[in-house]
């Protein structure tokens, strides 16, 4: 047999590549004290069986918004028996029937996968929620799904009327990169809600190094890095709007490539190797643009840097404006372009560029 895989397995560089993958989820996380402690501040009410306060939790990608709540969950669960914990990534559940079931399923009735309505399966986890102790708490992670048809927003509005209603406690929390998915919902759900709302800002160059460092510490062996590389990770993130997952992931592809080569320390040609290695992905996220966001590139590929009010202004005859802040949210998100407030006249506006501009 070709032993196609003995020889890439080696290397002293890695102690352990998992404290680098994407979920792990580390004890420490460094620079969000604050939010964190916000989080236990309006969840610990569950801890003892009474319904917390509603958190909505937004930032940029990357600023450990989903880690520090799944951090607080696994914390909240293992301090009481009470409260039990649910992550929904809203990507992956995208419908009121499979989320809804989902919920039912962890409490514990296991639901019929078909052949069963909404309100059926509504009515059954009401039901079975009577019979429990426990008090849920829920998460419903790129929440902005939520909104992305009526039918989803209609689960909102049952869940948030529970207390009301049926005289049941559950804890939610929504997890968004869009800063406005509050002032999206109907003002009758989100009064229902009364969220408390917690930011994450992004990281800062100097934040990004030492959570770097942190997360090195335990998967790479002592003196495998050259000094320069937890830097140069940070600054490439940093340029590409203070990005965690950015910078972990370089580091990860460097320290790959590096073993790869059989080198003795992972080092800056290994990082800008892994740089290049983006791209692909790159052009296939580019393949799947809309009209809009394809007309913001070929824009910013001209003129380098804009304000957003002069994108809104040169393509206004194409599309609303609306559209286009939609489309340069969801360029942001892919990261293609990167965009930084400013102070213009007496409000703000936005600075657009291509990302690694
Ligand atoms: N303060 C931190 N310390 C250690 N790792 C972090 C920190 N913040 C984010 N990360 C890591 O960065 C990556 C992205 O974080 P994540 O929580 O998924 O970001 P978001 O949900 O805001 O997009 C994850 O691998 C996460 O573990
Ligand atoms: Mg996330």
């Amino acid at each position: 047999m070709a032993k196609i895989f003995s020889s890439s397995l080696g290397g002293s560089l890695f102690k352990d590549e998992r404290f680098l993958y994407q979920e792990f989820v580390p004890e420490r996380l460094p620079f969000r004290d604050e939010e964190i402690s916000e989080l236990v501040f309006c969840l610990k009410p569950a801890s003892e069986g009474k319904r917390p306060t509603n958190v909505f939790v937004f930032g940029k990608p990357g600023t450990g918004k989903t880690v520090s709540l799944k951090f607080v969950l696994s914390e909240l669960e293992e301090f009481s028996d009470r409260a039990k914990c649910l992550y929904i990534n809203c990507f992956e559940y995208s419908s009121k029937q499979s989320i809804i079931s989902k919920i039912t399923n962890f409490l514990g009735y296991a639901v019929p996968s078909r052949g069963i309505s909404y309100a059926e399966l509504f009515s059954k986890f009401v039901a079975v929620l009577r019979t429990k102790k426990v008090l849920p708490v829920i998460v419903f992670d790129e929440a902005e799904q939520l909104l992305k048809s009526e039918e989803t927003k209609s689960l909102l509005y049952d869940l948030a009327r529970l207390p009301e209603q049926q005289k049941l406690s559950i804890g939610l929390a929504f997890i968004s990169n869009d800063n406005f998915f509050l002032s999206q919902i109907d003002d009758r759900i989100r009064s229902s809600l009364q969220c408390s709302s917690i930011p994450f800002e992004s990281y800062s160059p100097s934040e990004l190094k030492e959570i770097l460092r942190e997360r090195a510490k335990y998967a790479f062996n002592e003196f495998a890095l050259d000094e320069d590389v937890v830097p140069l990770c940070a600054a490439h993130a940093a340029k590409l709007g203070g990005d965690a997952r950015i910078a972990i992931d370089v580091l990860l592809k460097a320290g790959r490539l590096a073993s790869r080569e059989g080198a003795k320390k992972v080092l800056v040609k290994h990082v800008r190797a892994s740089f290049t290695q983006e791209k692909p992905v790159k052009v296939e996220v580019t393949s799947n643009l809309s009209e809009q966001e394809r007309s913001i590139l070929d824009l910013l590929k001209k003129k380098k840097s804009q304000d957003s009010g002069a994108i809104y202004d040169t393509l206004k005859d194409k599309f609303a404006e609306r559209t286009l802040r939609a489309a340069l949210a969801e360029l942001e998100e892919k990261k293609l372009i990167v965009s930084e407030k400013e102070i213009k006249g007496r409000g703000f506006t936005r600075i657009v560029k291509l990302a690694g501009s």
